[in-house]
Parts: C-alpha cells; structure tokens; sequence
C-alpha cells in the first residue's frame, strides 16, 4: 500500500526559502524525496532570486519550472516580513500606533499579502491543467489572536499592527481561493505556527512566551517540518480551506 504521505519526486515551490524556517523546510521536503524549488528576494546556495511582489520576476520563475519538470504540485507561500525578536532588523517593528509608518504598513501588505496572491495566481493555471495540487498559506498564531504585548517587555512599544492584519487576511485569502479551486482538485490550506525559539532572542523573552502557551514552551526549529509534508501529501486530501494551527494550545486557552 502507498505511503499516503509519500512526496517522491512532487514538485514543490518554496517562497522564503533562504529564511529561518523556509530552510528548514527544503531541507526536511528535499530529503523526502520532493523537489524542491526554492525562492527568496535574497537569493542563495540553491535559492532562486525572486522577488515575489513582482508578478513579472515570478512568472518568469513559475516558467522555468514548468519547461523543466512539466507540473507544479505544490506551492507553500512562506515568505514574509518577520525579523526574529531581538534581532536589529526587529526593531523598526516595534512602535506605538501613532509613530508607525504607513510606508511599513504598505511593505508589510505588499509582502505578506499581495506577494502570496501574486504567487497564487501564477501557479493556478499549472495546477489546473495537472488536474490538482496543495497551496499552503503560512499565517502565524496571531491569525487568530492578538499578540500578547507584555511577553515582549518592549515598554510601550507593540508589534507591527501589519503583521497581524496580513496574516488575518492570510486566512481570508486562503478560505477564498479554496472554495474558487476546490473544483479543480487544488486545496488550499492555511497554517498558523506559534512562536519558534531562535538563537537571536532574549532568554527572558523566550521563557516568556513559552509560558503563554499550554506546553509552557516556544517550538523548537524543526518542529512544523512534518505539518509541511502532511499538508503538500496526499494525506491532507480531504482537507481544504483550513486553518492548521500549532501553537502549543495558546490559542484554545
Ligand atoms: N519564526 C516564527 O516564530 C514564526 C511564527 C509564526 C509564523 N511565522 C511565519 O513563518 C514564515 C517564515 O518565518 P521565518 O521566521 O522563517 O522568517 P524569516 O524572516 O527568517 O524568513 C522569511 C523569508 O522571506 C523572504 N522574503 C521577504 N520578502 C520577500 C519577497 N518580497 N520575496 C521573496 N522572499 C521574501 C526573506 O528574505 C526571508 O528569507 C513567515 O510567513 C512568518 O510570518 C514564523
């Protein structure tokens, strides 16, 4: 009998495929035997340079995939503006209301948002004429809650209200275009994570946030690899138009 989470040899596009968790997840799909195309605005060691707010640069890229391998199985839409907690870059995200820019808020839409759509309407035609496939969305935990402002101990200062605005939408965008391409065999599904430890972070913050959760802990990196292969197998295909949260039961408290 087949392995319903059997991914050999699926072709699969990976957005923010150089960041934090997008090189986790190539490396944990490539080793399952999937083919992995990878994506980033930064480019890297077997990362293509898209951009993908730029529906010319990602057509082009969905084109190449296409001439070389036919079919495009699935689209996981990673890549977002997300600086880990404590890193310079996180910086500038963490603002009251009134100080926060809207060239920021415009930036973050354009990425988290915008890019995804741009992403989803360039594979769709593919996906179609293959007669299926798996999109998944990645939103976070504050898709359905907000963030909690006082484990960041950053004195008046809060998360970018973008953030969770785009990732709210992540779900909207995801309920959307299940229920247009269901008929088409393609699923799309949204996955929330819950916070990741990463090595940038406070100490004192990251015990924090852990504690705000049922585990009492933050993820550990590699811990949502598994969730990604579901999701891109045949083992999710009945399952569409979801919303698939790991956050250590934060959100069911
Ligand atoms: N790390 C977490 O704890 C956590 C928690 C909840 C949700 N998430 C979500 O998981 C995903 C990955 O997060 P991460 O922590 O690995 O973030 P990250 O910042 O390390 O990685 C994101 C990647 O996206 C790329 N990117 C940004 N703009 C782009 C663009 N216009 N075109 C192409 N690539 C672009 C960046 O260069 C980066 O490599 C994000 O969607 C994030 O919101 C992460």
């Amino acid at each position: 009998m087949r392995n319903p989470f059997d991914i050999k040899g699926r072709v699969i596009i990976l957005t923010g495929a150089s960041g934090f968790l997008g090189s986790g997840y190539a490396k944990f799909l490539r080793e399952a035997g999937a083919e992995v195309i990878g994506w980033d605005r930064t480019g890297g060691k077997g990362i293509e340079a898209v951009d993908i707010t730029d529906e010319g640069q990602v057509a082009k890229a969905v084109g190449t995939i296409v001439e070389k391998h036919g079919r495009i199985d699935a689209l996981i839409n990673n890549a977002a503006m997300n600086p880990a907690v404590g890193s310079e870059e996180s910086k500038n995200m963490f603002v009251p209301v009134e100080d926060y820019p809207i060239s920021l808020w415009k930036e973050e839409l354009e990425v988290n948002l915008t890019g995804m759509f741009i992403c989803i309407k360039a594979v769709v035609p593919w996906m179609k004429k293959g007669k299926g496939g798996s999109i998944i969305n990645v939103a976070s935990e504050v898709s359905s809650i907000a963030h909690d402002h006082r484990v960041y101990n950053t004195e008046g200062k809060y998360k970018s209200p973008a953030y969770i605005a785009s990732k709210t939408g992540v779900v909207g965008l995801t309920r959307s275009m299940a229920a247009q391409l269901g008929v088409h065999g393609i699923r799309v599904n949204a996955f929330s994570p819950g916070g990741v430890r990463n090595e940038k972070m406070p100490a004192d913050f990251v015990r924090r946030f852990g504690e705000s959760n049922m585990l009492g802990r933050m993820a550990e990196p590699g811990e949502y690899n598994g969730i990604m292969q579901f999701l891109c197998s045949d083992a999710s295909s009945f399952m569409t138009g979801a919303n698939l949260t790991a956050d250590g039961g934060k959100s069911a408290w």
